[in-house]
């Protein structure tokens, strides 16, 4: 059971169950197209040697100190924790991790910065995505970002961790990129966090980058992040999938909000 899934936020889940829409009704081929094959589709290729990964560190009691880079646990905020709780309480659900590679493939995303690889399982689903990315992420604490390496060189994965503070070294990936084709904002769970890391990677977007925002309903915080982030001008699409919001810069589309069904 994924807790930071669950705890707290049963309300704002049931609202979002009872509002999700599926391919029904959709009107917009780009919005049909990335339920259809992105969104509402399981089929992903199944990523056997990462979940392998997942199981085994499930059961670790491998105890690790661990900096507190932001707000991203409601499990526990003492700073020793197992490698078992810290992949329980922080790492995406696999549904998710695998929405995101897909979604990598579907759009041909080719420039992906992640924000929190923690143990770098996301990092390594889409590292793994079949165009290949060139792929940043970037994780606070030096423990889990040297785990997250091994984890993705054990696996025969190719992408960068940098260790640092959010704040530190998202400018440098970003100059380093030029313009980005997904960001998945996953790491310091405040609403002026996620605002600030918004307004810097905003710059650097282009008509056809997504930006993934985790945990849009974890706290009243980030519920309100989100509700400001996909009101901006800039944004013409979003999508809630409860544990994720999406939002599109895609230009000459009339501005819409979707709330779909995500396994
Ligand atoms: C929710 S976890 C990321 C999970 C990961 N994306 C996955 O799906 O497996 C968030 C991570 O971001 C890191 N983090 C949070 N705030 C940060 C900050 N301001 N700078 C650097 N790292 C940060 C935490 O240490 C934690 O490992």
């Amino acid at each position: 059971m994924y807790l930071r899934a669950v705890t707290g936020m049963i309300g704002s889940y049931l609202s979002y169950r009872l509002r999700a829409g599926n391919r029904h009704g959709l009107h917009s081929p780009f919005v049909y197209g990335l339920m259809d094959k992105v969104i509402g589709s399981s089929g992903a290729r199944a990523e056997e040697p990462i979940e392998a990964l997942r199981t085994t560190l499930l059961k670790s009691t491998k105890r690790l100190q661990i900096d507190d880079y932001g707000a991203g646990s409601r499990v526990s905020k003492s700073a020793e924790r197992t490698v078992g709780e810290i992949a329980r309480s922080s790492a995406s659900r696999p549904a998710d991790a695998a929405m995101l590679q897909r979604l990598v493939d579907h759009l041909g995303l080719r420039k992906l910065i992640e924000l929190g690889s923690n143990l770098g399982l996301t990092t390594a689903y889409l590292a793994a995505a079949a165009c290949r990315p060139e792929l940043h992420s970037i994780e606070g604490d030096a423990s889990l970002a040297a785990m997250a390496r091994e984890h993705l060189r054990a696996l025969g994965l190719d992408a960068t961790v940098h260790q640092g503070a959010f704040k530190h070294i998202l400018p440098e990936v970003l100059e380093r990129c030029g313009q980005v084709d997904l960001v998945y904002l996953d790491g310091h769970h405040t609403r002026e966090a996620t605002l600030g890391y918004y307004a810097q990677v905003l710059p650097y977007c282009h008509d056809d980058t997504v930006l993934a925002v985790g945990d849009i309903h974890w706290s009243k915080d980030m519920e309100m992040a989100w509700q400001e982030l996909r009101q901006d001008a800039q944004v013409s699409l979003s999508i809630d999938l409860f544990y994720m919001g999406l939002l599109f810069f895609r230009k000459g589309v009339p501005k819409q909000h979707f709330i779909l069904k995500h396994p």
